[in-house]
């Protein structure tokens, strides 16, 4: 577990947010809005994509881990179906809400000219991905104001606006969830000893050495935003030791949930590992439409739920 002295070294030493106040003013704007909104709606801060580790201040190099973002994005839709409001901190350039069916290369593949006039069509075979993308659920997700999308490349910015998130939901306590499935880097190199300018390749191999990023879930729990509803994610490339590492972190962060999943077969399967036992996950194999998250965001949704009507009954009645 990491100790509050190497989690704070960790935020004294990062390179302060750009844009830090505009980042606090959208979000309690934002959860204002939707908490006071005829009684107070649920918001869930879905994290997705993967965060980057610099190799110099002025980047030219940097060490990724691997993360689509469809699994957020996806997830995403789903809290919206749901009722939520959703804070979406994504790493940029990843996957989107809606836009999971677009092809990102080339986009305008998706457009032609019908005829010699100036108006542009969308071509038949990607009629149903762009109407997915700009209406139903995604207009009543912006004209409802549900969604708040919050973007981010670094490991150092990535903490520090869970931070400024966590600290934002605080105050709703039981009504809010962190569901993490961003891929967040265990290893970084910490500011102070990065070299400034591009590392020069004209002496030799390179040897850097790589820090431990202390674990944010922990702080998140103890301390952040003790009363949210916290799912974190496992995932392994062996299915052997899946499990026991799921379950292992359950106990370890005290989260309410780990949803374990394995590289190659993530799109099929999950599993969510809770004190109340071990749940399978699957999409519907006879609706090819059908996605994991559909069935998966169901179980959580009702899991908040009980969570929310638990923390009612705890409160002393005055
Ligand atoms: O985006 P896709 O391509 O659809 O893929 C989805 C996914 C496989 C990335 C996703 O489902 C997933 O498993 N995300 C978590 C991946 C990950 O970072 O696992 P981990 O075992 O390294 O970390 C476990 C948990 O610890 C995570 O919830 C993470 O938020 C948290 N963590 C990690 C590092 C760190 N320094 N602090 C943390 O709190």
């Amino acid at each position: 577990m990491s100790s509050e002295g190497e989690i704070s070294s960790f935020f004294e030493s990062s390179p302060p947010l750009k844009n830090m106040e505009e980042i606090v003013e959208k979000l309690n704007q934002f959860i204002n809005w939707n908490f006071s909104w005829q009684g107070g709606r649920r918001i869930v801060c879905v994290t997705s994509g993967g965060t980057t580790v610099p190799l110099e201040q002025r980047c030219v190099r940097y060490i990724d881990n691997f993360s689509s973002g469809n699994r957020g994005a996806a997830s995403t839709e789903n809290f919206i179906k749901a009722g939520y409001a959703v804070i979406f901190l994504y790493r940029r350039g990843t996957c989107q809400p809606y836009c999971r069916y677009l092809p990102d290369d080339p986009f305008l593949e998706c457009f032609e000219f019908p005829d010699k006039t100036n108006n542009i069509q969308v071509r038949a075979s990607h009629l149903e991905a762009v109407k997915m993308a700009v209406m139903d659920q995604q207009r009543v997700a912006v004209s409802e104001r549900r969604l708040l999308k919050l973007p981010f490349s670094t490991i150092y910015e990535y903490l520090q606006m869970l931070r400024l998130v966590a600290t934002a939901l605080k105050d709703i306590g039981p009504y809010s969830m962190f569901y993490l499935a961003a891929a967040v880097s265990d290893f970084y190199v910490p500011w102070e000893s990065m070299t400034e300018h591009k590392i020069e390749s004209g002496s030799g191999p390179l040897e850097i050495r790589l820090a431990q990023v202390p674990k944010m879930i922990s702080i998140l729990r103890s301390n952040w935003a003790p009363k949210a509803f916290c799912i974190s994610f496992k995932l392994e490339t062996d299915s052997k030791i899946l499990i026991e590492k799921a379950t292992k972190a359950l106990r370890k962060y005290k989260v309410h949930a780990v949803v374990a999943n394995e590289l190659s077969t993530r799109k099929e399967e999950v599993v969510v590992v809770s004190s109340s036992g071990n749940v399978v996950v699957r999409r519907d194999c006879d609706k090819p439409e059908s996605i994991v998250e559909d069935n998966l965001i169901r179980i959580i949704v009702a899991r908040h739920s009980t969570y929310i009507i638990e923390s009612q009954l705890l409160i002393p009645s005055t």
